[in-house]
């Protein structure tokens, strides 16, 4: 049998990381895990209750009392907060333009990476994030950092919110993204970096095909 080996895949907003890690998943058998969708369920929770996002006492509380299920599914991975289906809710801009304050909390962090590497025990995972390949899985046979020009992937994003009929504005995007990704790599606590051991691919100009046919060329000389 071929050895299940973990695969983590980071990089900036919207540089393709869930897309390819799905269909990865998907060509091994593996589990597919998109930590965003954990940071971004607490975040939606916290501003349903209405709590202070700069408050760590009052997330760690919320998140200390709230499960968070990754399903595969149809179309994308369905997330399960508290039992309740909120995978479209947790794509709101609302909680697209808050969820990197909450992801700065140290405490938060440390919660969310000790769940995500129970999800990871038994091996067969493709995991994507900001903090995988340095943080939660720092032992995983293939490490990928994904990369695009600001402006491609705030494109991407646009024809993906106008094919799923949400409202989406190029310049807000291009903003809010380069926002989001200044936030993400200058916080203290795990900043989105490439990890040591990990091979860089600018998808700028590539498809997803091409972007998955590369990650499972650097998996199949892993698993041999
Ligand atoms: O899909 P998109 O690139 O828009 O973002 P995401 O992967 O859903 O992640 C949403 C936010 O969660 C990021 O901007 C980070 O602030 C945070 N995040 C994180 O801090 N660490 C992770 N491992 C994953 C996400
Ligand atoms: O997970 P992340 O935020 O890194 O990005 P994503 O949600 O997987 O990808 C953002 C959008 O870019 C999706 O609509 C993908 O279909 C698209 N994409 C693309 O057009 N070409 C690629 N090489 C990768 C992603």
């Amino acid at each position: 049998m071929m050895k299940r080996i973990s695969i983590a895949i980071d990089g900036p907003a919207a540089a393709g990381k869930s897309t390819v890690a799905k269909i990865v998943a998907e060509k091994l058998s593996y589990i597919y895990i998109d930590t965003g969708a954990m940071y971004r369920a607490l975040t939606y929770k916290a501003i349903s209750k209405g709590a202070c996002l700069e408050s760590e006492g009052e997330l760690m509380e919320i998140l200390s009392a709230t499960e968070i299920e990754l399903l595969p599914g149809e179309s994308g991975q369905i997330v399960l907060l508290d039992g309740q289906d909120v995978s479209t809710e947790i794509r709101m801009e609302q909680v697209t333009n808050s969820v990197s304050f909450v992801a700065r909390h140290e405490a938060v962090r440390k919660e969310m990476v000790k769940r995500q590497q129970r999800f990871a025990e038994k091996g067969g995972v493709v995991m994507d994030g900001r903090d995988i390949g340095t943080h939660v899985l720092p032992d995983a046979e293939v490490k990928v950092f994904l990369l695009a020009s600001v402006e491609k992937r705030a494109q991407r994003r646009h024809t993906e919110n106008i094919q799923k009929g949400f409202p989406s504005n190029l310049d807000t995007l291009m903003e809010d993204i380069a926002r989001r990704d200044k936030i993400d790599s200058e916080r203290e606590v795990a900043p989105l970096k490439k990890a040591s051991g990990a091979i860089e691919i600018d998808t700028t100009l590539l498809s997803i095909q091409q972007v998955v046919d590369k990650i499972m060329g650097l998996t199949l000389e892993r698993i041999g």
